[in-house]
């Protein structure tokens, strides 16, 4: 038996990040939106247990860890443990979502991971239990689970839909060296020693969702973790002044970065933005959101 899960990039439509809990954990309201860009992660039944992986031609295979410490290693492993089983299984996943780009790839890989196993060894978790276990796993799991457009509180793991009628084009732009997620939010700290305990409900964000209005939604785009993630890396700034140049209604970073994505006005808006800003920037991805979280595609 061999069956193939498909699991979306995440982007950060809003990110309000507040003081560190006791825990070393920042408490977040965010609002994430499931977009078309994709990993693919196929399992096959096997005594043994392998990992191995493809990656788009424009990434570097090298960035992701496969020493058995990958986050599909960990979510097998708590998933087993949970049932009493062994873990088994060969795992072949086919990456497309930006490492270490703020877009939340390796949770992606993580719930569909879940998903899959839990289908190949007919092990019928409850949705709950997945929910708590995609947790254990990472702040933006359960997210990758539950696609859509949702709110994202506590860590970012407590996760309910929002009310979303629009259909978004975005232009995506990674960076060929990833961030580290610990470090921007090291540097948040610097520079808000006052961040409140719960950061504030993005009430005008929510209202342009549920609008459909794309130039509400472009004014409302805001991220704590962008001013800190420009002191680390100031060439972000010029990358999302070119690509409001370029047409784009309005540009962020998104999540920790170093990924910028661009919203706007149509399909055809987004074409023209992107093919812009090729001439400056290698990679440059058109994509809609919101799309469905992880799902299985095919079932040998
Ligand atoms: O939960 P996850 O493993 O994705 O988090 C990675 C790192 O990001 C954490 O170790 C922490 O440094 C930082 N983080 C945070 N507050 C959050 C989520 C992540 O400080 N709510």
């Amino acid at each position: 038996m061999s069956l193939t899960v498909r699991a979306p990039a995440k982007i950060n439509l809003h990110l309000g990040v507040g003081a560190p809990r006791e825990d070393g954990f920042h408490p977040l309201t965010s609002v994430y939106q499931a977009v078309g860009v994709y990993d693919d992660l196929t399992v096959t039944g096997s005594a043994g247990w392998s990992v191995d992986l493809t990656v788009a031609d424009w990434m570097d295979r090298s960035h992701v860890p496969l020493d058995g410490d990958n986050i599909v290693d960990r979510a097998a492993a708590l998933l087993a443990a949970h049932h009493g089983l062994t873990v088994t299984g060969d795992v072949h996943i086919d990456k497309a979502i930006p490492v270490a780009g703020g877009m939340a790839g390796g949770s992606a890989d993580a719930a569909a991971a879940l998903v899959a196993l839990d289908r190949l060894w007919g092990a019928h978790t409850s949705d709950d239990d997945l929910l708590s276990l995609a947790a254990e796993l990472g702040s933006d799991v359960p997210f990758a689970l539950v696609g859509g457009t949702a709110l994202g509180t506590g860590r970012g793991e407590l996760v309910e839909p929002v009310t979303d009628n629009g259909t978004w084009w975005w232009v995506l732009v990674p960076s060929t060296t990833g961030m580290s997620t610990p470090a921007v939010y090291r540097h948040f700290d610097e520079l808000h020693p006052d961040a409140p305990a719960i950061p504030p409900m993005p009430e005008a964000l929510l209202a342009a969702l549920a609008a459909g209005d794309p130039h509400a939604l472009a004014a409302a785009l805001h991220n704590d973790l962008q001013a800190p993630a420009l002191d680390l890396r100031p060439e972000l700034g010029t990358l999302i002044d070119a690509g409001e140049a370029a047409g784009a209604l309005r540009g962020v970073v998104t999540g920790s970065g170093p990924t910028c994505v661009f919203l706007c006005e149509s399909a055809d808006a987004a074409r023209a933005t992107a093919a812009d800003l090729r001439a400056s920037y290698d990679v440059v991805l058109v994509s809609t959101g919101a799309v469905a979280g992880a799902h299985t595609v095919t079932y040998v």
